[in-house]
């Protein structure tokens, strides 16, 4: 079956664009809530997205968002918070979604989960997706959803918060001292993520299964970072911290106000490996490689520096 109509929550996003313009691109007709809709306007050109200023965490607003739907897509995340808001995001907002697709007889779910979320993990961004995660598996089915879910490796592409957030970092200081310097990650490139969402939407045979996402090679956090300032040709004097002054760092910056560098939370998340040895799925196709794709964190206009500054106000 085609699912042609589509509620694309978190679709305001950086996977979301991505997501939301192949979508649309395949001729499918989305809907995109967001708490502000004034920040997504781009997507408002697309011809077939509608976005939509809505609390998804409501329930009768998340079942009106859902009125005329085929399929629905989750990808509400976020990477700090307190224990609370991590909870009310990634596990309770997954089960009123499951349940609010029951009532409107919305039969597909899809749900991005992320690489290493784990019921015993320290972190509790991790600990919250798995509940989330085992919450739209097992609700879902139980309310005859045909649910599939996707766990990425740390995803880049045009518009990441990632790697852009070391090049901004990098534009600003000649000096990097790098926490988490020892670890790894598969990074998976953004178009693969929503072409692998895409293919799946009508695919059977992902019913009820949890994908790895990962690109085709290994990298330490601090491979990733001297890529990042090759590619931008700096030369920039990258200290890779020990676990010890990661901690003390993360914990530093977390008295910092506003949006943070990093927190205790993502120092815990990358003491376990971000990587998945079978690879990317071959039923979605090949993986991109990160060296290919990598030159649009090239800037070469007077706004460059402002990555860091976008980036932490959140546009
Ligand atoms: N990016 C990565 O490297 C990566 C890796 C693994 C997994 N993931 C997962 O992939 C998903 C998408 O990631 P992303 O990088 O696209 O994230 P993003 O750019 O931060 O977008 C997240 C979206 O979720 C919505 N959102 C965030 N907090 C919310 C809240 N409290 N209530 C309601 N909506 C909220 C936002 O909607 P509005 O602001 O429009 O309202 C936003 O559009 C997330 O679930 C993330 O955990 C990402």
């Amino acid at each position: 079956m085609k699912h042609e109509r589509v509620c694309v929550i978190g679709g305001g996003g950086f996977v979301g664009h991505h997501l939301v313009s192949r979508l649309v691109a395949e001729g499918r007709r989305v809907r995109v809530p967001t708490r502000r809709r004034q920040r997504i306007l781009d997507l408002t050109v697309l011809p077939t997205v509608e976005v939509v200023e809505a609390d998804v965490h409501d329930p009768t607003a998340l079942r009106a968002l859902l009125d005329g739907m085929d399929a629905a897509v989750n990808l509400v995340g976020i990477l700090h918070g307190t224990p609370a808001e991590f909870t009310r995001a990634h596990v309770e907002l997954p089960q009123k979604l499951v349940a609010a697709c029951a009532q409107a007889g919305v039969g597909r779910l899809l749900h991005m989960s992320a690489l290493g979320a784990e019921a015993g993990s320290r972190s509790v961004y991790q600990r919250t997706k798995a509940q989330g995660e085992a919450a739209v598996l097992q609700e879902g089915a139980r309310a005859g959803l045909a649910v599939t879910a996707f766990r990425p490796s740390v995803i880049f592409g045009p518009g990441d918060s990632f790697l852009r957030l070391f090049a901004g970092l990098m534009r600003l200081a000649p000096v990097l001292p790098l926490a988490g310097a020892w670890a790894r990650f598969q990074p998976v490139y953004v178009r693969d993520v929503a072409r692998a969402f895409a293919l799946a939407l009508d695919d059977a045979d992902t019913h009820g299964e949890v994908y790895a996402l990962c690109g085709p090679r290994v990298y330490t956090l601090q491979e990733l970072v001297q890529l990042t300032a090759r590619t931008l040709g700096l030369k920039r004097w990258v200290i890779p911290l020990g676990r010890n002054a990661s901690y003390a760092f993360a914990r530093l910056m977390e008295l910092k106000p506003g949006r943070k560098l990093m927190t205790r939370d993502n120092y815990y998340a990358m003491l376990t490996d971000n990587v998945c040895p079978q690879g990317f799925p071959a039923r979605f196709g090949a993986p991109t490689a990160l060296e290919a794709v990598i030159d649009y964190l090239r800037c070469t206009g007077p706004h460059c520096g402002y990555e860091l500054y976008r980036a932490q106000a959140r546009r």
